[in-house]
């Protein structure tokens, strides 16, 4: 790195910190209680922290934890799924396609589209469940996902929001963390406590 540009690095990378470490990644879990599965909202430990690494350098980053390997699966559109435990502890990410998974003899259901709020962890192991939970992959589109099992079966850092899938409020927040980044970049750093999104006056002739 070339010394001229460290200042300016360290500015942007303090400023924001501060939006950054209040911010933490939701996922929803499928868990297991008694023997059965669950639906939970989940959320990492630790916050959104700001990457140092090459190339990413001011980047929000939530670091997920050691996983044993990645696989790259494709399914057909409309594939009605059966009745399974997650084989791993594991990361599932779907790219592109819709999942919907739901628990037997339950009403509660996680609906996910393929993107990047469609991140999940599998935790229903045979050990831990009977019975597991039921995914249809029920795209018009080809499904495309990743699966990730988690270094030794160990489960993140988490804690439990509440019963149920996250909902839209509790994973679209990486927008507004998005969008609070861009403001401070967009204004050197100087302006990092204005909050507010920045408005365009010529939307407000409409
Ligand atoms: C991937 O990791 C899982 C969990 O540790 C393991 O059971 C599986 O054998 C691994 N697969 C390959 C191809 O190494
Ligand atoms: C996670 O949930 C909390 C509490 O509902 C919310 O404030 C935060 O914005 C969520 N995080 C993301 C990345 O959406």
């Amino acid at each position: 790195m070339k010394l001229t540009k460290l200042p300016l690095f360290i500015l942007i990378s303090v400023l924001s910190l501060q939006s950054a470490a209040s911010i933490s990644l939701n996922f929803t879990a499928i868990g297991a209680h008694d023997g059965s599965s669950t639906l939970e909202c989940w959320q990492m430990e630790a916050p959104f922290d700001v990457s140092a690494s090459s190339g990413t350098v001011g980047e929000a980053t939530a670091k997920l934890g050691n996983v044993a390997n990645i696989t790259y699966g494709v399914l057909p559109p409309s594939v009605p799924g059966a009745l399974h435990n997650a084989p791993h502890n594991q990361w599932v990410m779907i790219i592109r396609g819709t999942a919907r998974i739901t628990l037997p003899g339950e009403t509660t259901y996680a609906h996910l589209v393929g993107g990047p709020y469609a991140l999940i962890f599998a935790a229903d192991t045979a050990d831990v469940s009977v019975r597991g939970h039921h995914t249809e992959w029920n795209s018009m589109t080809e499904t495309i996902f990743l699966q990730i099992p988690t270094a030794d079966g160990k489960v993140p850092p988490h804690v439990v929001l509440h019963k149920g899938p996250c909902g839209i409020k509790e994973v679209t927040g990486i927008r507004d963390l998005a969008m609070g980044m861009e403001a401070r970049r967009t204004e050197g750093g100087l302006g990092f406590q204005n909050q507010e999104p920045v408005r365009d006056s010529r939307h407000n002739e409409l």
